[in-house]
Formats: structure tokens, C-alpha cells, sequence
């Protein structure tokens, strides 16, 4: 089954926006499968986003994200990269649409609430960066 790593980053934990967010993806049929409240140190976080390290806000990216806590999670079922990635909405919460994650409690390109991987590789890149596999539970042997 497929399997995304998403991350309530310092803002919305700050926000207590842990519980609206697990609640929705949990009503929208999708499990959780690992999860946990952690401190990112600086080295992960510059691996995390090592693709942006040549933008000019990666210093401000990093800094941000390890400033205080963040949830990290697993979350397994059919398509659930994308589609989580639907219900974030945009990067910039200015241009997503109501009724998305970032559209309904973002308001800055920095502090935009939650993370998503954008594609299987970076799923599972992103999963094997902050999570062991004692840490991920299986649901469905037989699919
Ligand atoms: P995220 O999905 O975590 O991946 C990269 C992050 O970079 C993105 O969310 C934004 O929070 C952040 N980002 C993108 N553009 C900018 C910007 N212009 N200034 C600050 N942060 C940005």
C-alpha cells in the first residue's frame, strides 16, 4: 500500500492543529501508520529540504523548522500522496483554496502549517529520514 510522509510543522503544532489535522486525513479513509512529536536537528532538517539549498530562503527554512517541535507521520492508502497533497492545498496558503489544510489555517509561504512529500521517491526518502521501521506499524497483511 502506497505510503506518504507528512509533518505538522512548529506553527501548527503551536496552533494545536495536531488533532484537526490527523482527523481529517483519518475521516478521509487513510491510516495512520507511525507518528510521532519530535525536535528536528539541523542536520536532518538541511537533508530534508536538501533540494532547496540553493533557494534563497533555505536558511530561514531550516531555522524555522527547528525551532520548536514538529509531528511527524506515516500515513498508508491508495493514492495518498496525491491526494494529501490535495488536501494541503497549495504551498502558499494566499493562493489555496478554502477547504484545503493550508487554505483554511495558513496565511505565510513559511509558516504554511504542514508538509507533504510530492512523489514516491521522496516519500520514501523522507520516511526513511525520520522514522525507523519498528516505529511504522502494518495494517493489512493481505492488502
Ligand atoms: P514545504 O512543503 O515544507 O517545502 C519547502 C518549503 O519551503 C515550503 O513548504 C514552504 O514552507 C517554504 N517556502 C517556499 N517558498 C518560500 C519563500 N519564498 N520563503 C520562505 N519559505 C518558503
Amino acid at each position: 500500500m502506497e505510503q506518504t510522509f507528512l509533518m505538522v510543522k512548529p506553527d501548527g503544532v503551536q496552533r494545536n492543529l495536531i488533532g484537526e489535522i490527523v482527523t481529517r486525513f483519518e475521516r478521509k479513509g487513510f491510516k495512520l501508520a507511525g507518528a510521532k512529536l519530535m525536535n528536528i536537528s539541523k542536520e536532518t532538517a538541511e537533508q530534508h529540504y536538501q533540494e532547496h539549498n540553493d533557494k534563497p530562503f533555505f536558511g530561514e527554512l531550516v531555522s524555522f523548522i527547528t525551532s520548536a517541535p514538529v509531528f511527524a507521520m506515516v500515513w498508508e492508502g491508495e493514492n495518498v500522496i496525491a491526494t494529501a497533497r490535495q488536501m494541503m492545498g497549495k504551498t502558499n496558503p494566499q493562493e489555496a483554496l478554502p477547504g484545503t489544510i493550508r487554505g483554511d489555517y495558513g496565511l505565510t509561504v513559511g509558516k504554511n502549517i504542514i508538509h507533504g512529500s510530492d512523489a514516491p521517491e521522496s516519500a520514501k526518502r523522507e520516511i526513511d529520514l525520520f522514522f525507523n521501521e519498528t516505529e511504522i506499524v502494518e495494517f493489512e497483511k493481505n492488502g
